[in-house]
């Protein structure tokens, strides 16, 4: 049995990302063991930099200055033959050992067959919602309640979360594999796992709470189909997410700007003394999310489904909660809700585009992202946008197993030939050679302005950074071409110079490196954005227009 938790993050300013994987390994010899290595930056020296408490005092603010440029892929080793799980996250090494045991374990012959006889549909989820909502602690139970975390490692776990005085945090230590998450209770880097149930195989994108970490959050929700949005029914914990600046809000619009079409939102903690199971609290939080809901942009009774859980004790996730603790709940839990979930199918013949998250050095170079179209092959001749170069599929993986061929929406590992590892950046596309995707400095698009910093004015000149697929850029406004009336959504005729809150306005917009993007309405997940400032999310948009002579001409 091999269950793995990758952890990744992304920094504020320019295109670099870190993976850190940590697998659990069954072994007949060893029993339950854990590996861990990295791929990217020191995880820890890192981690600091992203100064958790500084930026609680400083208002949530991460100065986009203070990232780095991508370093080399790190390694490292575990002990292999303690029976006890080691759940230290260790200095990190440029070696790539460990590296060699996953992928022998992936081209294990018996896997492939499994993987290609294995027919169940995938979705990638992403648990979302303001901090110590209780993600971290859901998704783990949900790989604890599928059978891929053992009691020993539970124990385990409790006795570190006892012993760091975090004893109710156990079950997040599953997703939350890096010690300085540990130690603060806090989810840093997404953490990614995968658990099937009788129709579907899901990856889970744990994602961060915390307001400093929205840029993590965001690489999340731009890999996920759905999402499962977490809400504390503790007493004051429902309030201080859901009101203003409280990551509820702002995870939920995201959310729905970044393709997340479907949401279950989780009443979590109803175990709670100052909860337990009560009805009227249920409805209440029901009551006060539904219009939200519905001004972010999601049909409620089409697209959202409300239900009761303890991530904490795991009631009605597996199986439904017994009516002796909570006789009003008459729907499903949480497996079978997620299980009922339909997305629209995504078309397999359409033009392959694989937004390129992280990448390594492995026997050749390895590249990781989701497909969000068309279909890949081995032996695929393909194209690394935005710099064109020709490169060959030599291999893909799918979760832990080799595959010959994988469709829309699979998250893949690639091995390709014809590349090296330092030429490829997160936010690079692998692309059909016949239809490539565009490459481009500068494009119009659609903005809906949500909250500038100070009440600053939106205007030509203005500076952000920009999220898009895996990109993260730095872009400047250009230019207003017009803005948006509200009521008609028909442009206004009158010159825009500046807009303010609140206002929906078409400019054009450059980013210094070129960057893959498409228009919207031709694939949604590569042409909606976000523009976030001094670590706000400012506005949410969509690409409008692409210039006619692009560079994938
Ligand atoms: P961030 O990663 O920081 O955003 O937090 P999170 O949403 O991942 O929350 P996490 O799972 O770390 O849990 C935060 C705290 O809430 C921990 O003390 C958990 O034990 C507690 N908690 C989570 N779920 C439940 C629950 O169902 N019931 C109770 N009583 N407590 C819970
Ligand atoms: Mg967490």
């Amino acid at each position: 049995m091999v269950q793995q938790v990758a952890k990744e993050s992304v920094g504020t300013k320019g295109n670099h990302k870190r993976t850190t994987i940590f697998t659990y390994t069954h072994t007949k010899r060893t029993g339950f063991r854990f590996i861990l290595y990295a791929e990217g930056k020191d995880i820890e020296e890192d981690i600091r930099s992203l100064q958790l408490d500084s930026a609680e005092e400083n208002n949530g603010v991460v100065n986009p200055g203070d990232a780095r440029p991508e370093e080399v892929e790190v390694v490292d080793k575990m002990e292999e033959d303690s029976e006890e799980v080691q759940a230290v996250s260790q200095p990190v090494h440029p070696e790539p050992k460990v590296k060699h045991k996953e992928v022998s374990a992936v081209e294990d012959a018996e896997s492939q067959q499994e993987t290609e006889g294995n027919n169940k549909r995938h979705l990638n989820v992403v648990f979302i919602g303001h901090v110590d909502a209780g993600k971290s602690t859901t998704g783990g139970q949900i790989l604890f309640l599928s059978g891929q975390v053992d009691d020993r490692t539970i124990q385990k776990y409790e006795k570190e979360a006892k012993d760091k005085s975090r004893e109710s945090w156990y079950m997040a230590y599953i997703m939350d594999t890096n010690e300085e998450e540990r130690i603060k209770g806090k989810t840093v880097e997404v953490g990614r796992a995968h658990f099937e149930t009788e129709t579907t195989r899901f990856t889970i994108l744990d994602a961060p709470g915390h307001k400093s970490y929205v840029p993590n959050m965001i690489s999340g929700a731009s890999q996920a189909d759905i999402g499962v949005l977490v809400i504390s029914a503790r007493k004051g914990e429902f309030e201080t997410g859901f009101e203003k600046g409280g990551q509820t809000r702002e995870h939920v619009m995201l959310a729905k700007t970044l393709g997340v079409t479907k949401l279950l939102l989780v009443v979590n903690k109803m175990d709670d003394h100052t909860v337990n199971w009560s009805k009227e609290r249920y409805d209440e939080i029901e009551s006060k999310m539904t219009p939200f809901l519905k001004a972010s942009g999601y049909n409620v009774k089409k697209d959202v489904q409300f239900l009761p859980i303890s991530g904490l004790m795991g009631l009605n996730m597996k199986t439904r909660v017994d009516k002796s603790l909570c006789p009003w709940w008459n729907g499903p839990c949480l497996f079978e809700a997620l299980d009922r979930i339909e997305i629209t199918p995504r078309d397999p013949n359409g033009p392959f585009r694989m937004p390129i998250i992280d990448k390594f050095k492995d026997m050749g170079t390895v590249v990781m992202g989701k497909v969000e179209s068309g279909s890949v092959r081995e032996g695929d001749s393909l194209l690394v946008m935005p710099n064109k170069a020709q490169v060959k599929v030599l291999a893909i993986y799918c979760d832990d197993n080799r595959v010959r061929h994988a469709g829309p929406g699979e998250n893949l590992r690639i091995r390709l030939s014809g590349i090296e590892e330092e030429d490829i950046l997160s936010g690079f596309v692998l692309s059909s050679v016949a239809k490539p995707v565009a490459a481009v400095t500068e494009f119009i698009a659609q903005l809906q302005i949500l909250e500038l910093l100070d009440n600053a004015i939106f205007t030509a000149g203005y500076k952000a950074v920009l999220h898009i697929h895996a990109v993260v850029e730095e872009c400047e406004i250009v230019e207003l071409l017009h803005q948006i009336d509200l009521k008609t959504k028909k442009p206004m005729k009158k010159k825009v110079l500046f807009v303010k809150n609140g206002a929906i306005v078409v400019c054009r917009i450059q980013v210094n490196n070129s960057i893959c993007t498409e228009k919207f309405a031709d694939f949604a997940q590569l042409g909606r954005f976000t523009l976030r400032t001094e670590g706000k999310t400012v506005a949410v948009g969509k690409v409008t227009e692409l210039p006619t002579v692009s560079s994938s001409a």
